[in-house]
């Protein structure tokens, strides 16, 4: 339903199209950038994107080559774990699975190329459309960080979620 190919320069203008206020790049990345949004800001970004670090992907659906998401995958290669983040699906994309389809992409190259034994993700413990992604893909709430931050006039408490290895192949095992 969708395939994963290595986010460049020129999909900044994407990501930039597809947040539409402040709330909403809160929402994405937390402190990592800032309002407005614009495609200098990615520069950095996209530099680490390029090396062992990180992998950052877009997702397209090969039915109509549609550019339908974004997701990065941070690597701490000594500690065999990742840390995904920046699930970003585009607007008019959202509720048909493109989000669980590339999800499953990712952690799909994941536990298996790059070889982790653990996946992690911090979510804003209010964002229940994501919270329910990444339970139906077998993460788990490990903690949540209690007024971690200070938003739009009101503190924000941060979900911590864990999905080992051993998890996923399970469940892939008896899908
Ligand atoms: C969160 C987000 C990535 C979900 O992507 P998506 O493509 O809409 O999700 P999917 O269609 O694959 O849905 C996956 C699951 O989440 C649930 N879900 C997603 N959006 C939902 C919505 N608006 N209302 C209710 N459930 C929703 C689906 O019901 C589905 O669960 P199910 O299989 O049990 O029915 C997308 O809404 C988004 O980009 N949000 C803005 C950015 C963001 O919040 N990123 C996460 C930062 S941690």
């Amino acid at each position: 339903m969708v395939e994963l190919r290595d986010f460049t320069p020129s999909d900044g203008r994407l990501l930039v199209a597809w947040i539409d206020g402040p709330v909403e790049l809160w929402t994405w990345s937390g402190h990592n950038f800032s309002w407005p949004f614009d495609e200098g800001q990615l520069a950095q970004y996209v530099a680490e994107s390029a090396t062992p670090l990180r992998q950052s992907w877009m997702a397209v659906d090969p039915a109509d080559d549609r550019v339908v998401g974004h997701l990065s995958l941070r690597i701490d290669a000594a500690n065999a774990s990742g840390r995904l983040g920046r699930v970003l699906v585009a607007p008019e994309a959202r509720g048909k699975g493109y989000g669980a389809a590339m999800l499953t992409q990712a952690l799909d190259a994941g536990f298996g190329e790059l070889g982790l034994e653990q996946i992690e993700l911090g979510v804003w413990d209010d964002n229940a459309n994501a919270i329910r992604l990444y339970e139906g893909l077998g993460f788990a709430c490990d903690r949540v960080l209690r007024d971690v931050a200070e938003f739009a006039g009101k503190p924000w408490s941060a979900m911590q979620m864990i999905l080992p290895r051993r998890v996923w192949v399970a469940d892939a095992a008896s899908a």
